[in-house]
């Protein structure tokens, strides 16, 4: 029998969620339909309730019903606490699955897609939000030599670093400052603003970036951002955005729906825009 899954959103046309898994069924043979879910906003509980008692198994979850799926969830990971936020759902009977897998997408690009190790690097993130917030725990698992959150608003990245030591089970210093504060060149720079997304530039001086720097902007499809371009102005060469983060997240899911992880390089090929 076809399982059902779907990605849940308000506007929902732009996801790439239903290509991403239907190309990932193809490959493992998983027999799923995997549909575009208009959320009406302020009834997310019910479009969900409806969904499964049609004999949905699981949803991915995007804006603006992170927080509402949090709020479903019967059982929450540690990645969705961390984060503050749901994108992937498994339904089991009564009980509602929730996790977060933005962040070891993330890392999971890095590593083996981009092959670039995080351990023993300086790491530097843009951006004191939600991206930040999912990518934190999985970028400190790699033990990279530090890591340095920088924030227009201060205090928030503050208030991050601050989490971020509290749960991390190694020794990384992790510090959250102003832009104006930042010191010295980082291996790998992560723009995880939404600076990109209204083609703005973040306040950042291109001494940050170290030489043979890997500068990755979290946005998709959006070419050679502001962030990109002030990087390879800065001699950067290692350029990237984040189609393979949201390949990978895209990956982990299906692996934690179906019990089997698919190859994600067709996929990536696929979507990538190029950086220019
Ligand atoms: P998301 O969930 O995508 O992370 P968010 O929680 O609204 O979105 O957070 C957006 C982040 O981008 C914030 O860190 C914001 O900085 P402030 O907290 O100081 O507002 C940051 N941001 C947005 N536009 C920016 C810009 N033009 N330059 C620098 N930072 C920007």
């Amino acid at each position: 029998m076809t399982d059902r899954y779907a990605v849940i959103g308000n506007p929902i046309v732009q996801s790439k969620s239903p290509l991403i898994h239907s190309a990932f069924a193809q490959v493992t043979g998983q027999d799923i339909d995997y549909g575009k879910l208009l959320g009406p906003l302020g009834e997310f509980a019910a479009t969900v309730d409806a969904f499964r008692a049609a004999g949905g198994r699981g949803m991915n979850v995007t804006a603006p019903f992170k927080l509402d799926a949090f709020a479903y969830a019967t059982d929450l990971a540690p990645s969705a606490q961390m984060a503050g936020a749901v994108n992937a759902m498994k339904f089991e009977g009564d009980r509602v699955y929730v996790e977060n897998f933005d962040g070891v997408g993330l890392v999971r690009d890095v590593l083996h897609n981009l092959g670039c190790p995080l351990q023993g690097r300086r790491v530097l993130i843009l951006g004191a939000g939600g991206a930040t917030r999912g990518a934190l725990l999985p970028l400190l698992v790699e033990q990279p030599a530090e890591l340095v959150i920088v924030n227009r608003t201060v205090a928030k990245a503050q208030e991050l670093a601050a989490l971020a030591q509290q749960h991390q089970t190694g020794q990384v210093p992790v510090s959250g400052l102003s832009y104006d504060a930042v010191q010295g060149a980082f291996d790998v720079v992560f723009n995880a603003t939404s600076s990109s997304l209204t083609a703005e530039l973040p306040p950042l001086p291109g001494s940050v970036f170290a030489p043979g720097c890997l500068a990755y902007d979290l946005t998709y499809g959006k070419g050679l951002t502001p962030f990109l371009q002030l990087a390879q102005q800065a001699g950067v060469n290692r350029l990237a955005d984040g189609v393979g983060m949201l390949a990978e997240q895209a990956a982990e899911a299906f692996a934690w729906w179906r019990g089997v992880r698919p190859d994600t390089a067709a996929v990536i090929a696929q979507l990538t825009v190029p950086l220019v």
